[in-house]
């Protein structure tokens, strides 16, 4: 059987039984089994002889109902592989646009505010792919990298090490601890927990992805624990967020209350589904 033949006898079942799979999930079953890259190949080797068709049958089986990007260790993001197993959240479509939009506006941070030596910080790293993608565009940036879960710097620093970059990660609650005359930090990214509905979940995310990932709590509330703490960043500085259209309300009285006695402008961004998914700031100064 050839590739090709396989491929649409696949995505004529997940039709016939309304799979939750993707096309590009049938095409990353495929290659993984093939030995080749889903992205750059696939379309390339469709006339090739299908090696393991009993493997990738039990395995699409299995995809029905259980992450691909855990059943294979690997995800795709930005058309790098990442390896990623349950400790880590799957990384999302919406987090390659947020890397993107920190691509755009980086160069605009850097000319306006003649800005050098940059300090990169990513707060919850969880696979490392922001991190080790802005390290990767620019390696001239120092990129440092937190999470508060060990098993999880664990997969980022893997994925630091078969990418070929030089993040330095930390075991960390936001910011990494301090030392006297430490670093600051030019620019924070984060994609934290922002779920404040369990009931909003997809039941196999609920029931696959780990929750420290997922869910905002009282207690851990990744951009109040930032916006409070602005002595940790080099002014002017440029903070990016990836949110959720229910967290507008809590992120506008976070600015209001802890960047009173800043100069500040943000500005919210929706993701390609038109959502609001992105908050940009700038914190400026402080006022005289
Ligand atoms: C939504 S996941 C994002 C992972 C990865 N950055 C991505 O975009 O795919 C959030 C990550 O933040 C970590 N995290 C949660 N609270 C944190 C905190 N207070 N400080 C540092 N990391 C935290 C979690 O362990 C998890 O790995």
């Amino acid at each position: 059987m050839k590739i090709f033949e396989l491929y649409s006898a696949l995505i004529n079942k997940k039709h016939k039984y309304n799979y939750k799979i993707s096309e590009f999930d049938i095409r990353h079953l495929i290659s993984f089994y093939q030995n080749i890259d889903p992205i750059l190949s696939f379309y390339l080797k469709i006339n090739d002889e299908v090696k393991h068709i009993q493997k990738i049958e039990k395995a699409f089986n299995k995809i029905k109902d259980f992450p691909i990007e855990y059943l294979l260790n690997e995800t795709f993001f930005l058309k790098n592989k990442f390896f990623i197993n349950k400790n880590v959240l799957i990384p999302r479509q919406e987090t390659e646009e947020l890397v993107d939009l920190f691509f755009k506006k980086i160069n605009y941070f850097i000319q306006k505010y003649k800005k050098r030596n940059l300090n990169i910080l990513d707060v919850g790293t969880g696979s490392g792919v922001i991190a080790i993608e802005i390290k990767k565009k620019f390696p001239e940036f120092n990129v440092y990298a937190v999470d508060i879960s060990k098993k999880a710097l664990k997969v980022a620093k893997k994925n630091a090490s078969n990418l070929k970059v030089d993040v330095f990660f930390y075991y960390a609650d936001t910011f990494p601890k301090r030392k006297n005359n430490d670093k600051k930090y030019d620019v924070v990214i984060s994609n934290p927990p922002y779920i404040h509905d369990k009931t909003t979940v997809e039941k196999s995310v609920l029931k696959h992805e780990p929750h420290k990932a997922l869910f905002i709590t009282k207690t851990n509330n990744v951009y109040k624990k930032i916006l409070k703490n602005v002595s940790y960043l080099s002014l002017p500085a440029l903070v990016i967020f990836e949110i959720s259209e229910d967290c507008v309300n809590l992120l506008n009285n976070l600015l209001f209350k802890y960047l009173k006695k800043y100069d500040y402008e943000y500005q919210y961004h929706k993701d390609m589904a038109k959502k609001i998914r992105f908050l940009v700031l700038i914190i400026k100064r402080q006022k005289c």
